[in-house]
């Protein structure tokens, strides 16, 4: 696997919210980022049963696509009173209209029928695996994991898919009132803890492939 020192990289991805935080993600490192949507590369259909799997599918059809350096996120929530649904079914959840307010009540009623109410019962975890694929056939994988609970009613706008309903542990704050620096875990500068899963995933990913901004 060669570093990545300048030069382009492709997003393979069309989620607008997935795109604007690896975009926040990578600019200290003076990469030239394009996403899947600004090229109108297709979206291919997630048919892994894992998160890698499903990552890796997207960065190598960006890669075959248009033959540039693809990042690929492949992301959900884990809900342990759910036995870990919606998972890798996530974007599944919310329907061809992306309607996240659908799928977060759909969460809660599961919930509630599964009868976890306090939040010890209400546990999950936000997973995130990135794909980087390049044309020389290489692929490397980087998974991040950000643990919390599932609050009702859902709070915040600022974020994006369920992050009204997820409150990261030792916070008392949704990622959906968090602004992109708070959930990245920005808060205290560029040195300090990454908090979200996709801002973990990416510091492996930068610690093992981009020169120091
Ligand atoms: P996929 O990776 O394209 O299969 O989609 C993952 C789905 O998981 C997204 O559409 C969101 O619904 C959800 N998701 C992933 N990461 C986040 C996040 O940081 N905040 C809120 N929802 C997320």
């Amino acid at each position: 696997m060669t570093g990545l020192n300048g030069g382009k990289l492709v997003v393979a991805s069309h989620n607008q919210g997935k795109i604007r935080e690896i975009r926040e993600l990578l600019e200290p490192f003076g990469l030239e980022v394009v996403s899947a949507a600004d090229l109108d590369l297709p979206e291919p259909e997630e048919t892994g049963s894992t998160f890698e799997a499903n990552a890796e599918l997207k960065a190598m059809a960006a890669v075959e696509a248009c033959g540039l350096p693809c990042l690929a996120d492949d992301s959900g929530l884990v809900v342990d009173a759910l036995d870990g649904q919606p998972g890798i079914h996530s974007a599944r959840w919310a329907g061809p209209d992306r309607d996240f307010a659908m799928a977060m009540r759909n969460i809660e009623e599961k919930m509630q029928q599964k009868g976890a109410v306090s939040p010890k019962q209400r546990t999950g975890r936000f997973v995130a695996v990135m794909c980087l694929a390049q044309q020389d056939g290489s692929k490397e994988f980087f998974r991040g994991e950000v643990e919390g609970h599932l609050v009702w009613p859902p709070r915040g706008s600022k974020g994006f898919g369920y992050d009204p309903v997820f409150q990261p542990e030792g916070y008392n704050t949704t990622f959906g009132e968090m602004a992109g620096e708070d959930k990245h875990g920005w808060q205290h500068g560029q040195d300090s803890s990454p908090l979200s899963h996709r801002a973990r995933a990416f510091e492996k990913l930068a610690l093992a492939l981009l020169p120091k901004p």
